[in-house]
């Protein structure tokens, strides 16, 4: 057993590894293709929720802005003169044009290309072309951009479409808590890949909430990651979101489990650890890894490990947090991984899928390795990516080569429902989240 593993903080966790707590809702193949499903969420779900609309490394001054399109929707978001962000609906209140057409920059204040009428950056009309020729008056100082409920939380601006959003921290409970000890406001996004992918996506927050796939899509990761069921945690918790975390350890799936093969003697030996000492009982190497880390990582600039629980160094900590993004805590190099997908704004048979990695800020360290090699330790642009052309990094490319087929497997007549095994709840969870949302039970 773990003596390790972090407590978690939520009594109210539910057993995520059985259908126990489930309604058995079936996961029908219209949810990935059909528009008028994709309508129905657009309308009950993706109008309700949080999304991530900005990272604030990108609005370091006053005016700085970012803007998020979803689907036929658009939301700016504005750093303020008093260095708080707000968010509005990107549509000018004269007559409904569209007012900032860049997707990021800096303005003292936004003007729309229609009328030219003039916004401040809190959203204030300040300006309006003959505005002494309105009914009642100027329409300045009267007439404001619509605002959105914002709120910041792990280096990211996030919104809601839904003026009486939950706060943020309860929509998102426990993630805040479960995240303490990372600091990932802090870490530096050194790698930002967004790709269009032919697929639905849901394809990601189902793929994401199961480990089942591990030894067929990504084989190489049985050297370091024991996907094996029995000793994964999984978890469910009231707010929607998931949780599972793997033993970062060989799995016994290996080609020879108690051997230290390539990736673990790999990391073994980063943190000056003998592979040799664990012949034949390699997967006891997790806990000298641990302690290894302990030791040498403050040391060594790795100031993060000092925050850290023993599992939080060696372990796969996955969450996805309903609907779209899933955040995973790596024992690589104290990485978080975000990946996020996106619907197209039109067709429910494509998406974007976007990957971010978040690394922390090692003192003395100016590159660190990543999917895609090595990587200064600074605020990455991002890359627009084409699957099937270009690469897009290892374990990605494998999740989305399955995830195109699957999208025209589950057009087929002979698909009804998912045949799931019991490690797999949380595939069914996140679809009965969404079923609360689009029936208005959330
Ligand atoms: S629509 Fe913006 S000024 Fe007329
Ligand atoms: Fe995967």
């Amino acid at each position: 057993m773990d003596m390790h593993r972090t407590p978690d903080p939520t009594s109210a966790a539910l057993d995520g590894g059985t259908s126990e707590n489930l309604r058995g809702d079936p996961i029908t193949g219209d949810r990935y293709w059909s528009k008028a499903f994709m309508e129905r969420e657009w309308e009950h779900m993706w109008t309700r929720v949080w999304h991530i609309g900005a990272r604030l490394s990108e609005l370091p001054e006053p005016g700085d802005f970012v803007v998020h399109n979803f689907r036929h929707e658009s939301v700016l978001i504005v750093r303020q003169q008093d260095m708080s962000v707000k968010a509005f609906f990107n549509v000018c209140q004269h007559r409904g044009n569209r007012l900032v057409w860049f997707e990021e920059g800096s303005m003292p204040s936004f003007t729309c290309a229609y009328h030219g009428w003039r916004y401040a950056l809190d959203g204030a009309l300040i300006e309006a072309q003959d505005s002494e020729n309105f009914r009642g008056g100027s329409p300045c100082g009267r007439v404001r951009l619509k605002e959105l409920p914002s709120e910041s939380w792990a280096g990211f601006v996030w919104y809601s479409m839904d003026e009486n959003a939950l706060p943020l921290a309860e929509y998102l409970d426990p993630m805040q808590a479960l995240f303490a000890n990372r600091g990932v406001e802090d870490m530096v996004r050194v790698l930002w890949r967004r790709v269009a992918v032919d697929t639905n996506w849901k394809f990601a927050s189902d793929n994401f909430n199961e480990s089942y796939h591990l030894p067929t899509v990504h084989p190489q990761m049985r050297q370091i990651v024991d996907e094996d069921y029995k000793a994964t945690v999984f978890e469910m918790y009231p707010s929607g979101h998931n949780r599972m975390i793997e033993l970062g350890r060989p799995s016994m799936r290996a080609d020879s489990p108690n051997d230290v093969e390539p990736l673990w003697e790999a990391m073994l030996r980063e943190w000056n650890l003998d592979p040799a000492d664990f012949a034949g009982r390699a997967r006891e190497a997790r806990e000298a890894l641990q302690q290894a880390k302990r030791e040498k990582g403050p040391l060594s600039g790795h100031h993060y490990i000092s925050r850290l629980e023993d599992g939080e160094l060696t372990d796969h900590y996955h969450h996805t947090i309903f609907p779209n993004v899933t955040i995973t805590a790596s024992p690589f190099g104290g990485f978080v991984h975000l990946f996020r997908t996106e619907p197209h704004p039109t067709d429910p048979e494509k998406c974007t899928f976007e990957y971010m990695a978040l690394a922390p800020r090692n003192e003395g360290q100016v590159e660190v390795a990543t999917v895609a090699g090595m990587r200064p330790l600074a605020e990455a642009p991002l890359e627009n990516l084409i699957f099937g052309v270009d690469d897009v990094g290892d374990f990605i490319d494998q999740d989305l080569s399955v995830a195109v087929m699957q999208q025209r497997g589950l057009h087929s007549r002979g698909y009804r429902d998912a045949c799931l095994s019991e490690q797999e709840a949380r595939v069914r969870r996140f679809h009965e989240v969404l079923n609360d949302y689009l029936e208005d039970r959330r």
